[in-house]
C-alpha cells in the first residue's frame, strides 16, 4: 500500500503493434498538415469547440501537477482592436529597431512584419499564460516546478487539439507581451507565453515554401 491516494490505472488502452503502427501512422499524416496561418477567414468557431481544446490541453502533464497554466480566451471585437493595436506598437519598434539582422534574416522567408490584421479578423485570440506562482485563497504563494516546461507542453497539446478539431493556428510572440496582462487583467504571478490565434484560414491563405529537418538530424538513438 502507498501512503497516498491511489487508484487503478484503468484508462490505459494498449493496441497491437500493428494497430499501433497505423494509429500513429495517420496522427502523423494529420499533424503533419498543420501550418502557421497568417491570414485568417472571420467565419465563425463554436465556443464548445474551443472550449474541448482547452481542457485537451489541461490534460498536460505539469511540474507536481500544479497546472502552471491560464488561458485567457478573447472574441470580443473592443479586446482584440486592443490588443492588435498594442501588438503593432511592440512589432513595429520590434522589426525597426530591437531585432538584431541574423533575426531579421531568420524572419525573411516567413514574409512577417508589423501589420497584425489576424489579430482583429480571427474568431479567436487565446492568451497563453505561465503561472510563476500560485497563490492559495489565504494569499500565500505556492512554488512552481518547471511552469516554463509544463505551460509549453500544455500549449503544444492545444495546437494538436485545436488542429485535430480542422482549424487554423499562428502561434505569435509580440516582444514584449506585458500589455497582455494589461489588457486581459491578468496578475503580475503570470507571464504571457504566447498569443494563439485561431479560427478558420482565409480562402485565398498561402503559407512559406518551408521544410522540415529529417530524422536523422533531430533525433539520434543510442542502442548500447
Ligand atoms: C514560440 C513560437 C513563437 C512564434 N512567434 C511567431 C510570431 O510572433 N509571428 C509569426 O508570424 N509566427 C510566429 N511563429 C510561427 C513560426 O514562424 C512557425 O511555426 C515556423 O515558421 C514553422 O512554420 P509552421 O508552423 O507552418 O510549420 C512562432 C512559433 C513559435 C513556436
Amino acid at each position: 500500500m502507498t501512503s497516498y491516494p491511489t487508484i487503478p490505472f484503468e484508462q490505459y488502452r494498449e493496441y497491437p503493434i500493428e494497430e499501433m503502427r497505423q494509429r500513429l501512422n495517420d496522427f502523423y499524416q494529420n499533424i503533419g498538415r498543420r501550418r502557421t496561418v497568417r491570414d485568417f477567414s472571420d467565419r465563425p468557431v463554436p465556443r464548445d469547440i474551443i472550449e474541448t481544446a482547452l481542457k485537451v490541453a489541461n490534460t498536460a502533464p505539469s511540474g507536481a501537477n500544479l497546472q502552471p497554466w491560464h488561458f485567457a480566451v478573447v472574441s470580443g471585437p473592443e479586446t482584440k482592436k486592443k490588443i492588435r493595436e498594442a501588438a503593432e506598437v511592440e512589432e513595429r519598434e520590434f522589426y525597426e529597431h530591437r531585432a538584431s539582422e541574423e533575426w531579421l534574416s531568420a524572419l525573411a522567408p516567413l514574409g512577417t512584419d508589423e501589420s497584425k490584421p489576424f489579430l482583429e479578423k480571427a474568431p479567436y485570440l487565446i492568451a497563453v499564460f505561465l503561472k510563476k506562482f500560485g497563490v492559495l485563497p489565504d494569499g500565500r504563494k505556492v512554488k512552481h516546478y518547471y511552469p516554463t516546461e509544463s505551460t509549453g507542453i500544455a500549449a503544444g497539446m492545444l495546437i494538436t487539439a485545436l488542429h485535430e478539431a480542422g482549424l487554423a493556428m499562428l502561434t505569435h510572440t509580440p516582444s514584449p507581451m506585458k500589455f497582455l496582462n494589461e489588457i486581459l487583467g491578468r496578475p503580475k504571478s503570470e507571464r504571457p507565453f504566447l498569443l494563439l490565434v485561431v479560427g478558420y484560414p482565409a480562402d485565398d491563405a498561402r503559407v512559406p515554401d518551408i521544410q522540415r529537418k529529417p530524422l536523422e538530424e533531430f533525433a539520434s538513438f543510442i542502442e548500447t
